[in-house]
């Protein structure tokens, strides 16, 4: 199983579980992942999701085999359902971050309300590098969080940058020794299981009621132009030079 999924104590753990391949999420992982989001949400016995890696990963982002082969198709596409399923979650979602956090992997943390890293742990949203643009409204939260310059250099660049910086940015909590991290995140998704469940999801909906429309707009429109530019040949080009391990030419481009 490339996803586990297990109930403890009030707390859905969703654990990407597919190490070969760093973690990347496939389309099967998406629906997966959504749903248990909607299971949760229907399920009073669930009070907290929890999203973890595994050991010294968090996930290398969209499986880039699918971009290439089976990219998402409309907006039920299992990305996009695990997408709206997150941004909407009326429960707390605790993350934590034991390892890289790439594309996706960095992105679905600005949803997140609690975020727990370890102080190794690298985030990077390479999606110019990829001839892709941003997703899961991280053209929006990221410079909310931020600011705008702090997210242009993240979003125009794609450069890996740190855990601290990413805690500097203001999408990160906490940092931790590697080895403490998940125990750390599942400590504090247990004190969120014990308070009212009412109290959390009133919190939750008043900080998030203000930009919600904001978000799902934009989760839609970025889409719209992902969805073009994974066909589009400076795509193709830095897709395939990532299997043939070389670096992409984007100079034959206007
Ligand atoms: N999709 C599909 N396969 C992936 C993948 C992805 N996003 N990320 C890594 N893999 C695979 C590699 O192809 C490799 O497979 P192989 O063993 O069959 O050759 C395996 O996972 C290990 O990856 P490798 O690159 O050797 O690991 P690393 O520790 O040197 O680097 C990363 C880890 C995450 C930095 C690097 O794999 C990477 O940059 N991945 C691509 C991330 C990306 O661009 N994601 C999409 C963002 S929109």
């Amino acid at each position: 199983m490339d996803i586990l999924i297990e109930r403890a104590d009030g707390v859905l753990t969703i654990a990407f579980n597919r190490p070969d391949k760093k973690n990347a999420i496939t389309a099967a992982m998406y629906q997966t992942m959504a749903d248990a989001f909607v299971e949760a949400q229907g399920d009073a016995a669930v009070r907290v999701i929890l999203i973890r890696g595994s050991a010294g990963i968090f996930s290398a982002g969209n499986d880039l085999e699918d971009f290439m082969n089976a990219p998402p198709a409309g907006e039920d596409a299992p990305v996009f359902r695990f997408l709206r399923a997150i941004s909407s979650a009326e429960k707390p979602v605790v993350a934590s971050v034991a390892g890289p956090a790439v594309g996706i992997g960095t992105t679905l943390l600005l949803h997140c309300d609690l975020v727990y890293a370890a102080d190794t742990a690298s985030f990077s949203l390479p999606f110019a590098q990829l001839g892709l643009c941003p997703e899961a409204a991280s053209s929006l939260l990221l410079q909310r969080v931020a600011g705008y310059q702090a997210a242009a250099e993240k979003l125009l660049l794609g450069e890996a940058f740190d855990a601290r910086e990413a805690q500097r940015m203001g999408f990160v909590n906490r940092l931790l020794p590697a080895a403490e991290v998940d125990a750390f995140a599942a400590s504090q998704a247990a004190k969120l299981a014990a308070l009212p469940a009412s109290s959390l999801r009133v919190t939750k909906s008043l900080m998030k009621r203000a930009s919600h429309h904001d978000v799902q707009t934009q989760i839609t429109d970025e889409a719209v132009h992902f969805g073009k530019m994974l066909l589009a040949p400076e795509a193709r080009e830095a897709l395939k030079a990532f299997f043939e391990k070389r670096k992409p030419d984007f100079r034959q481009f206007d």
